[in-house]
């Protein structure tokens, strides 16, 4: 066997971004084995390489069946885990469960398996309210609230990058962490900032313009199209160093209303926001550094005005 060519597990790999890496790996010559219960994602999003990979359909809380899904698997890339904004605030203990009980499911699989190489999706949840921006990979990190349900996704994605240093030092060659930071791009599915915006403005009529927003516009993201972020992922299959954590965003930070206006201009509809209290929990500012990972030789290819003109509204 060419020794670059490698027997991946992905985790989530029906779901928004798994689908795009699987994409990319088996570009590269790779396999690739999904394990995923389609409770978010979905066959359709993977109909054009259905034929080419393997499908699990599994629980990632089911340890037995994790377990044989590692068979002959050289290196995994983790990405199960239950998103969705509404999802933290109504189900957090669920959020915790596949957080917690995956996780360890694929630590000790791993181990048992003696797969060597592991790859553990974290978010940029884990900074909060960030105290610098943009913000670096090395800043503290916070559940600024415990008895605010929104914190099980954010502190389910800090026990994951704990346990994986941890882990990751004794039982793996190249263990690394990534945080994405707002990815959107075509089948995202509708719980996220951009479809979600968008579909509510596709909605809105002369007669019928106002928006009503969370928070008052000035609230800020920076958001990056899937297909650089899936080059970021390349790289860190590449070149992403053993205990390495590496922000994967673009560090152009947009307010919401402006945002708006790009989507309003494209659509050609003149529309009045209507601002709202922002959830409690909910970040005013975000927007990686991402030196660290333009180290390895990222660029963003695609700007925003671009990408969301590809999102063919
Ligand atoms: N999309 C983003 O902007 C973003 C930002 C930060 C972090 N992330 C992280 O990146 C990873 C992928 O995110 P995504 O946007 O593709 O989300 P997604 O919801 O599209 O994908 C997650 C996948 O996990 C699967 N899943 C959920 N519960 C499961 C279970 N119990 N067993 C097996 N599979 C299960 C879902 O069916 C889905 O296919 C996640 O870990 C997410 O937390 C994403």
């Amino acid at each position: 066997m060419n020794t670059n060519k490698k027997n991946f597990l992905v985790t989530g790999g029906t779901g928004f971004i798994g689908s795009n890496i699987c994409r990319m790996l088996l570009k590269r010559g790779h396999k690739v084995t999904i394990f995923d219960n389609n409770y978010r994602g979905n066959l359709n999003k993977i109909y054009d390489i259905k034929k080419k990979i393997t499908f699990i359909n599994g629980d990632i809380r089911d340890r037995k069946k994790v377990f044989s899904s590692l068979k002959k698997i050289n290196a995994v890339i983790h990405l199960a885990y239950i998103n969705g904004t509404k999802y933290f605030y109504t189900k957090p203990d669920l959020v915790l469960d596949v957080a917690i009980k995956g996780l360890t499911n694929i630590l000790d699989g791993c181990i048992d398996h003696k797969i060597k190489e592991l790859y553990l999706a974290s978010s940029s949840e884990v900074y909060q309210e960030p105290s610098e921006i943009p913000t670096t990979e090395n800043i503290e990190l916070k559940i600024p609230d415990i008895f605010n349900p929104r914190y099980s996704y954010g502190g389910g994605k800090i026990i994951t990058e704990l346990m994986g240093i941890n882990y990751g030092r004794k039982f793996f060659k190249k263990l690394v962490i990534f945080r994405p930071h707002n990815v959107y791009g075509p089948n995202m599915g509708n719980e996220h900032v951009i479809p979600e915006l968008l579909n509510k403005i596709k909605k809105l009529s002369k007669r019928k313009n106002k928006l009503k927003i969370q928070g008052t516009g000035n609230e800020t993201r920076a958001f990056i199209h899937i297909n650089d972020f899936v080059d970021a992922f390349e790289l860190l299959i590449k070149k992403g160093k053993h205990l390495n954590i590496y922000n994967i965003g673009t560090n152009f930070e947009i307010k919401i209303k402006e945002l708006i206006s790009i989507m309003t201009k494209i659509s050609g509809k003149k529309i009045k926001i209507i601002k709202s209290n922002i959830r409690k929990g909910g970040t005013k500012r975000r927007c990686p550094d991402i030196t660290k990972i333009k180290k390895l030789g990222f660029k963003p290819k695609i700007n925003l005005q671009k990408g969301i003109n590809l999102l063919k509204v």
